[in-house]
């Protein structure tokens, strides 16, 4: 397994010129300075609920928790990420649930999706769930913040969801939030 120093060297594993899908966007950065720079996405959809209160709980993903408090600046969030991509005509904003945006795309057909929305375990396997038919055999899936802390179950749905089903962990990053690959 490779252990990539930082996030910049974890998005160099990802294939380059493919289509991607980020899910769990916030203010944009990481599309911004590691997905757009160093994957060069032939296309790239980036999908966030940005704070629209429907069936999801608040779970105990901070940045989750504060993304969904009815105060308004999710709204902001979505307004500033649309401004941010707005002369990137390869970069598609779809304001929605992870599962819901799932279902736009047909199986098989993206190259990567990096998953970094709700990192509590029941929501980071419904999310792999979603996903994972829709990337190419031999493609990848990803996510951010690969530890134990304040109740993540990104460990636990990585395990459960496609180690344990034979799929192969190709990297695990060093830094403090580390992120996780595998290639189906
Ligand atoms: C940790 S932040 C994403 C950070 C971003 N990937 C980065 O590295 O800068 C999590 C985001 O996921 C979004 N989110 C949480 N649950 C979601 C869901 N079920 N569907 C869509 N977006 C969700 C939140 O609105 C929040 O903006």
């Amino acid at each position: 397994m490779k252990s990539p120093k930082d996030r910049k060297a974890f998005f160099e594993l990802f294939p380059k010129h493919g289509v991607g899908v980020e899910v769990g966007v916030f203010e944009g950065f990481n599309a911004r300075d590691h997905l757009i720079p160093v994957c060069a996405p032939k296309q790239l959809y980036l999908v966030d609920s940005w704070g629209v209160i429907d069936e999801q709980d608040h779970g105990t993903d901070w940045k989750g928790v504060e993304a969904n408090h009815p105060s308004g600046r999710g709204d902001l969030r979505y307004v500033s990420v649309k401004e941010m991509f707005a002369n990137h005509i390869d970069v598609h904003i779809l304001r929605s649930y992870s599962h819901a945006a799932a279902t736009l795309f047909k199986d098989q057909s993206l190259d990567w999706v990096y998953v970094d929305a709700n990192h509590e375990y029941k929501w980071v396997k419904r999310d792999i769930e979603a996903w994972l038919p829709k990337i190419k055999p031999g493609g990848f899936m990803g996510g951010h913040d690969y530890m134990e802390y304040r109740g993540f179950g990104v460990i636990h749905a990585v395990a459960e969801c496609l180690v344990d089903k034979g799929h192969n962990l190709v990297a695990v990053s060093q830094n403090k939030h580390p992120d996780w690959l595998v290639q189906l």
